[in-house]
C-alpha cells in the first residue's frame, strides 16, 4: 500500500517530467533499506514511556500501519493498537488481522492486538471466541494455547496461519513494530516488563502465545523463532482441551529444536522452504509435566466483552499499511494436543495435521 502509493507518485513525476512522452515509466525500484539499523527487539521501550510508534521510517517491506501508544480513545473494534499485553488468563492479548477473511500470511505485518479487557486501548475478543484455553506458567516463560473460532478474530475460516514475532525476516517485527509486555515476571505482579523475546503461532482454529521472562534462563531460546514451519507443538507443547479453560504451574520445556536420542542431546534445524514442504521431523516433543491446575468458567475469563457482537464489518481503512513480503513466513499454527490428563507424555495427534498445514501453506503461497 505504501509502495503502490510511493511509485504512482513517482511515475506521475517522471511522466511530468518527460511530458509528451507517451511510453509509461518503468515502476520505481523499492529503495528503501531492508533491515532496520537496530533489530526491534534491541530497541528499549518502557511501558511507561511507549512512543507513538516504535517503527518511524520506511523499510522495503513498508512502515507500521498501526501504533503502540494504546490508550482509552483507542479501545474500539477499529483499534490499530500493535502492543501486546500478556499477563494471565484474565489480562491478555492476541495478533489477528485488522480486516475480516484475512489470511494471518498475507497480513503478518500488520497484525492488531485483540484483548480480554478494555484496559489496553485495543480491540476486544468477542465472546466465544475461545473454546478452550491451556496457561502454563513457569519462571521463564507463561505461555497459552487455545482453541479459537478464528473468524471472530478476523481469520479466514480455513486458513492454517502461520506464526509471528518480534524478529522477522527483516528485523521489523511481526507485525511491524510489535511490542509485547508483561506483568507475569515483576516481583510484584504488577509491573510490567518489556518481553522482547515472544511469539504467537495463530490459524488452524488454534493459537499459542509464549512470552519469556527478560531476566529467565534462556528468553531467546525458549521463545526462539526458528521453527516457524514446525507448528504450534513443536514450539508450544502443552496439553490444552478444547472446552476446558485451565491455568497450571508447569515444568519448562525443552527447548524447542533440542531433543535427545540414543543419549545424545541433538539439535534440530528447519530446512530453508525452498527445499519444499518438510515431511518428516526426526523427534516428537516432550509435554512437560504440570501440576496445581485450576480451572475456570470462560464466564468468568471473558468478562469485559461478553455483549460484544462477533467482527463483521471491516476495520476503518485508517494506517500506512505495510506491504506483504514476498519472503513470507509460512508455517502452520496447528496443532495442540488435547490429551485431557495433567503429567508428561509424548504427543500423539500432532504431526499428520502440522505436515498437512505446512503443505497448504505452501500451496496457497506459491
Ligand atoms: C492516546 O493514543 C493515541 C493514539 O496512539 C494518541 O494519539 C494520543 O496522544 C494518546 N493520548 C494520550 C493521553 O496519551
Ligand atoms: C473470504 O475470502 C475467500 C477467498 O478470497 C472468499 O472465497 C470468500 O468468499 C470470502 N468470504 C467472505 C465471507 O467474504
Ligand atoms: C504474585 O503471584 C504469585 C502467583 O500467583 C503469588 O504466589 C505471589 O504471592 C504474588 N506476589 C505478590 C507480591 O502479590
Ligand atoms: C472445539 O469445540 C467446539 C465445540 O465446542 C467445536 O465447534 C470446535 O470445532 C472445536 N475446535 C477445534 C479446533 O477442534
Amino acid at each position: 500500500m505504501a509502495h503502490s502509493a510511493l511509485s504512482a507518485f513517482v511515475a506521475l513525476a517522471s511522466l511530468t517530467l518527460v511530458a509528451g512522452q507517451t511510453t509509461p515509466a518503468p515502476a520505481a525500484p523499492n529503495t528503501q533499506p531492508t533491515f532496520p539499523a537496530t533489530p526491534l527487539s534491541d530497541i528499549p521501550v518502557t511501558y511507561s514511556d511507549i512512543p507513538y510508534q516504535v517503527i518511524t521510517s520506511t523499510y522495503a517491506r513498508g512502515t507500521q500501519s498501526g501504533y503502540n501508544l494504546c490508550n482509552s480513545t483507542t479501545q474500539n473494534q477499529n483499534s490499530e493498537c500493535q502492543t501486546l499485553i500478556v499477563n494471565s488468563i484474565f489480562d491478555f492479548c492476541l495478533y489477528a488481522p485488522g480486516q475480516p477473511n484475512s489470511t494471518i500470511s498475507d497480513t503478518e505485518g500488520e497484525e492488531v492486538a485483540w484483548c480480554t479487557t478494555k484496559n489496553h486501548g485495543s480491540r476486544g475478543i468477542p465472546p466465544g471466541t475461545f473454546t478452550g484455553l491451556q496457561v502454563l506458567r513457569t519462571a521463564d516463560y507463561l505461555q497459552f494455547v487455545g482453541f479459537i473460532n478464528q473468524a471472530n478474530v478476523n481469520i479466514q475460516p480455513g486458513d492454517f496461519g502461520g506464526e509471528l514475532d518480534g524478529g522477522g525476516q527483516d528485523g521489523l517485527g511481526n507485525p511491524i513494530g510489535a511490542e509485547v509486555f508483561s506483568t507475569a515476571f515483576s516481583s510484584d505482579n504488577s509491573t510490567y516488563q518489556h518481553t522482547s523475546q515472544w511469539n504467537v503461532f495463530i490459524g488452524g482454529n488454534q493459537v499459542g502465545i509464549k512470552v519469556c521472562n527478560p531476566a529467565g534462563s534462556n528468553p531467546a531460546g525458549y521463545c526462539q523463532h526458528t521453527l516457524d514451519r514446525i507448528g504450534l507443538i513443536y514450539n508450544m507443547p502443552n496439553q490444552a482441551a478444547n472446552g476446558t479453560f485451565e491455568v497450571c504451574d508447569s515444568a519448562p520445556m525443552d527447548i524447542p529444536g533440542v531433543y535427545t536420542s540414543g543419549g545424545q542431546t541433538l539439535s534440530y534445524s528447519q530446512p530453508a522452504e525452498s527445499l519444499g514442504p518438510i515431511t518428516s521431523i526426526p523427534y516428537t516433543p516432550r509435554i512437560p509435566s504440570s501440576s496445581n491446575c485450576q480451572t475456570y468458567q470462560s464466564s468468568q475469563i471473558f468478562t469485559d466483552f461478553a455483549s460484544l457482537a462477533p467482527s463483521t464489518t471491516a476495520a476503518s481503512p485508517t494506517g500506512t499499511g505495510a506491504s506483504k513480503n514476498s519472503g513470507t513466513r509460512a508455517g502452520s499454527a496447528a496443532s495442540a494436543s488435547a490429551t485431557g490428563s495433567n503429567g508428561a507424555g509424548t504427543v500423539t495427534i500432532s504431526l499428520f495435521s502440522t505436515i498437512l498445514g505446512v503443505a497448504f501453506s505452501f500451496a496457497f503461497l506459491a
